[in-house]
């Protein structure tokens, strides 16, 4: 069995736990579990009966499992994910991976002297309609991409504790919360961008709320857009609409089907998918289907226990789109504008 000590069981660590309860076939189990709030962490221990911890250093010193999965909020990533890899474990970590240069410099010097095998949670890069296209681009199935247009928008996220998701040094705003999913995605299908150009709006204490970048890869414009203070009862949505040579491919989260592809020449398809795991849990948040999640968490652990390198969503790759949200927040004068 592959012992994971997970770390941080609020909303998405008990996505993740949902996630190892599938994968308990497979042979990946909770070994030990620590949120400084107990009931989270005796709660998400409980299908596995793992052993509970408070604070998560106190899982890494002292718990006996091969892999740390980090759920914590965005600013603690970096130290937790530093002291994961010193005492050579694997480590998954949440996305955004960190979001300061120091943190970025020091973690790929540890992943270079530790070897610890590092995974980033950039889970859409295995969402199953992101994989279609990124497959479907690949293969050049509808000929060259002509334009792109990329989407995740929502109402304010509530269920944060201590509420540090609306706190902008602890979780980059939605800049790096939500936009950093399509920006990384983009990365990892068409590369870096040529010029890039940023615009935001901001609520009343300045902070941003809403983020439209516009990447220019010579002849084919990306636009990607952020926002999550819509009105409560607005739906989650994420969404793509890919104008190919012989064919445009529109996905939304919020549509069924979930993606059409109409050919330039009539008609309308609609691509039969990988089946995502569906869970009989609400975990809540955005997402009811385990999807993305049980997809990048089987790739993790299949990898490490099969001591194969890690090649999807990893910690150079992730670094990489935090540096490009950092220059959109920097061209537009920062994450708080006040006046
Ligand atoms: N991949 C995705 O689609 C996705 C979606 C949501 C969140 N996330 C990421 O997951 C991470 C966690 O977000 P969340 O929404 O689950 O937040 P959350 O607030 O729901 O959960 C964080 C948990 O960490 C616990 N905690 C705080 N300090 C701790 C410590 N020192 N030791 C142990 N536990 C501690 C808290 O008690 C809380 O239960 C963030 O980085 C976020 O960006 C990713």
């Amino acid at each position: 069995m592959l012992k994971i000590g997970l770390i941080g069981a609020g909303y998405m660590g008990s996505m993740h736990a949902a996630c190892y309860k599938a994968l308990v076939g497979e042979g990946v189990m909770i070994a030990a579990v620590a949120d400084i709030r107990q009931e989270y962490a005796v709660k998400a221990a409980e299908a596995f009966q793992a052993k509970v911890y408070g604070d998560g250093m106190e899982l890494i010193a002292d718990g006996d499992v091969d892999a740390i999965d980090i759920c914590l909020p965005t600013y603690m990533h970096a130290e937790y994910a530093a002291a994961a890899m010193k005492k050579g474990k694997a480590v998954f970590v949440e996305k955004p991976v960190c979001m300061k240069k120091e943190e970025m410099d020091l973690l790929l010097k540890l992943e270079e002297e530790t070897k610890a095998p590092v995974m980033v949670g950039q889970c859409i890069r295995l969402w199953s309609e992101y994989a279609w296209l990124k497959e479907t681009v690949s293969k050049n199935v509808y000929g060259k991409v002509c334009s792109a247009v990329f989407k995740r928008v929502s109402p304010a996220p509530t269920w944060a504790w201590e509420g540090w998701l609306q706190k902008a040094e602890c979780s980059g705003t939605v800049a790096m919360d939500m936009h950093i999913h399509d920006v990384d995605y983009v990365r990892y299908l068409l590369g870096d961008p040529k010029k890039m150009q940023a615009s935001v709006s901001r609520d009343g204490t300045g902070m941003i709320q809403q983020i439209f970048a516009s990447y220019d890869y010579g002849n084919l414009p990306v636009t990607i857009e952020a926002c999550w203070d819509y009105p409560e009862a607005f739906p989650f949505e994420m969404y793509y609409r890919i104008k190919f040579e012989e064919a445009t491919a529109v996905f939304s989260s919020a549509a069924s089907p979930s993606l059409v592809v109409y050919p330039k020449d009539g008609g309308r398809i609609v691509p039969e998918l990988e089946k995502e795991f569906e869970s009989e849990n609400d975990i809540g948040g955005n997402v009811s289907s385990l999807g993305g999640y049980y997809n990048e968490l089987k790739y993790f652990t299949d990898r490490i226990k099969a001591s194969e390198p890690l090649t999807i969503a990893t910690l150079a790759e992730s670094v990489k789109s935090v540096e490009l949200v950092l220059k959109e927040i920097e061209e537009v004068g920062g994450m708080i504008v006040n006046g």
